[in-house]
């Protein structure tokens, strides 16, 4: 950053997966921060390894973003303009099981956050969304202006609210906002000191693969290998978490400086470069110089067929460009995971 006095950021959900990571990459950049997080989803190890890599210690708040008052004391002790906020559920399966603990978790928590930066003039904020808004559209790759279908779960569709939620507050008063739709985040820090630390049984692939490369899971099950792509499964984009973090601080400082064209604005978070589950399979086991232990199930319901990003606009915008190669990001998963594991 290029101003004299340093800006803080509040991160939600600062202990958590891609928050964590962001805040290294904010510090790098030479912002303050302070995180929040409630632990629902996460403990304190990567907030402890947030402060190993940058050996910084790191404020902190064990807040609740849904407890309106003790959010408001956050907003009262600490001077920040600007915010990211990732502090929400995001695990699609259970959404759907349990879709009320979704709408009131991730609306709730956003509204205060929006309401709470009304109350206290702060003018800027970054939204965690999704490719999931986009559905299941057969546009390849997508762009910010690819509409949105609608959502396949509860999950997807708070994000899509979410979204409308902040345009709609934008365009009521000061605040600026950009929403970053993230592809398929995976990887962890080089340093092997923070990464993603799933509860239970993993609904992403990259730590499924990783656990059962350890042999917490016995068997991977690749959800269909018959899909109209050419070796029949599901083709992702995937990012590497480092990289998607930059995209976080790239937000950030446009609108700090001014830069934002509009004040709402969305941007693709991907690669660009689509791969299939069979292909990440083969690398991970390649690069890690292992043998994972997978099969063939059937297809899995509600997973679109192929999905990757038109980068362009966050490339051109932004200044913003992933840079990770896919090995080297599966490489430091399972670094990771080895990491973990011993401690
Ligand atoms: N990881 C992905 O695949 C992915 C993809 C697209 C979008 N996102 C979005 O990115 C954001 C961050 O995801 P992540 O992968 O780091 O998940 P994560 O679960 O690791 O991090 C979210 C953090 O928010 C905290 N949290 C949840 N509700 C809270 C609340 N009410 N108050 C305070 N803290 C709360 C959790 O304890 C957790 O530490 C989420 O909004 C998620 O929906 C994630």
């Amino acid at each position: 950053m290029n101003t004299n006095t340093k800006h803080r950021v509040l991160v939600t959900g600062g202990a958590g997966f891609i928050g964590s990571h962001t805040l290294v990459e904010l510090i790098a950049a030479g912002f303050d921060v302070v995180a929040v997080d409630n632990f629902s989803n996460s403990d304190d190890t990567c907030l402890r390894g947030v402060e190993q890599i940058t050996g910084q210690k790191i404020p902190f708040e064990n807040v609740d973003c849904c407890d309106f008052a003790a959010m408001e004391s956050v907003f009262q002790r600490y001077d920040f303009d600007s915010i990211i906020h990732f502090a929400a559920f995001k695990a699609v399966g259970e959404s759907v099981e349990m879709p009320l603990k979704y709408y009131r978790n991730n609306l709730m928590s956003f509204i205060n956050v929006l309401e709470l930066m009304k109350k206290y003039n702060r003018n800027n904020i970054v939204f965690s969304s999704s490719a999931t808004v986009y559905g299941e559209t057969d546009v390849l790759p997508v762009t910010e202006e690819t509409p949105r279908m609608p959502a396949i779960s509860s999950y997807g569709n708070t994000k899509q609210i979410c979204e409308d939620i902040l345009r709609d507050t934008v365009a009521s008063s000061s605040v600026k906002g950009i929403a970053l739709r993230y592809f398929n985040p995976i990887g962890a820090h080089p340093s092997a000191l923070i990464g993603e630390l799933p509860r239970g049984v993993p609904n992403n692939l990259v730590p499924f693969i990783t656990q059962t490369a350890s042999g917490i899971r016995e068997c991977l099950s690749v959800f269909g290998n018959d899909y109209p792509t050419p070796d029949g499964s599901c083709i992702r984009d995937y990012i590497d978490v480092v990289d998607l973090a930059k995209a976080h601080v790239a937000a950030i400082t446009r609108m700090v400086e001014g830069k934002n064209k509009q004040n709402y604005e969305i941007f693709n978070v991907g690669t660009g470069k689509g791969t299939s589950v069979l292909e990440l399979v083969e690398m991970f086991q390649r690069v890690n110089n292992l043998k994972l232990n997978y099969k063939i199930a059937p297809r899995r319901q509600g997973d679109v067929v192929s999905i990757y990003a038109d980068t362009s606009l966050a490339n051109n915008e932004l200044g913003w460009k992933a840079e990770r190669s896919l090995e080297d990001t599966l490489v430091s998963a399972w670094k990771w995971e080895q990491y973990i594991r011993r401690k």
